[in-house]
């Protein structure tokens, strides 16, 4: 009797296990289909200029990813900047790169560097929006 009601202490657990594997499995696929898909696109580099490519060059190099997200991916000290080229304008980038504000510091990049993140800028922020919008996939049912 005991050895056939620990058997099915078993395999309820086996069933439970079993159902958390597919709940698990059909989450991961609902996030990539609303969110997945597009961003591997998007962060295809062969899809972009060779002038914004030379630009994510720059971007490396100078650590500006160490700071700085874009899409989200990359450093927290600074801002996201997916969308940076139309929130903050051409002009007001240049003097920020060149001058540096607050703990954002000041670079010395020759003009065509300087077009080179211009133009990665200018293609993110066509090509993506970042934070989300609202209806990203809940994380363990907790909404934006
Ligand atoms: C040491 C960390 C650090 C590095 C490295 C860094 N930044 Fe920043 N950046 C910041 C911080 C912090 C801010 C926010 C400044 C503020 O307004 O307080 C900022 C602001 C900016 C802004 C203005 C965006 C906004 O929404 O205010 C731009 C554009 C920018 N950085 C681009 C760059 C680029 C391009 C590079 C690489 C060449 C770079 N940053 C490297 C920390 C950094």
């Amino acid at each position: 009797m005991a050895q056939k009601s620990n058997m099915g202490a078993a395999s309820g657990l086996g069933r439970v296990l079993a159902r958390s594997g597919v709940v698990v499995a059909g989450y991961l696929v609902y996030v990539g289909a609303v969110a997945g898909l597009p961003l591997d696109e998007r962060a295809n580099e062969d899809a972009w200029s060779p002038q914004a490519r030379a630009g994510m060059g720059v971007w490396r190099e100078q650590a500006c990813t160490g700071c700085h997200s874009i899409y989200g991916l990359g450093g927290h000290t600074g801002p996201d900047l997916t969308n940076a080229w139309s929130r903050m304008g051409e002009e007001y980038i240049r003097t920020v790169l060149r001058e540096g504000v607050r703990a954002m510091p000041a670079f010395e990049l020759s003009e065509s560097e300087v077009q080179s993140l211009l133009a990665l800028l200018a293609e993110t922020d066509g090509t993506g929006v970042y934070p989300p919008p609202s209806n990203f996939a809940p994380v363990f049912g907790v909404g934006r």
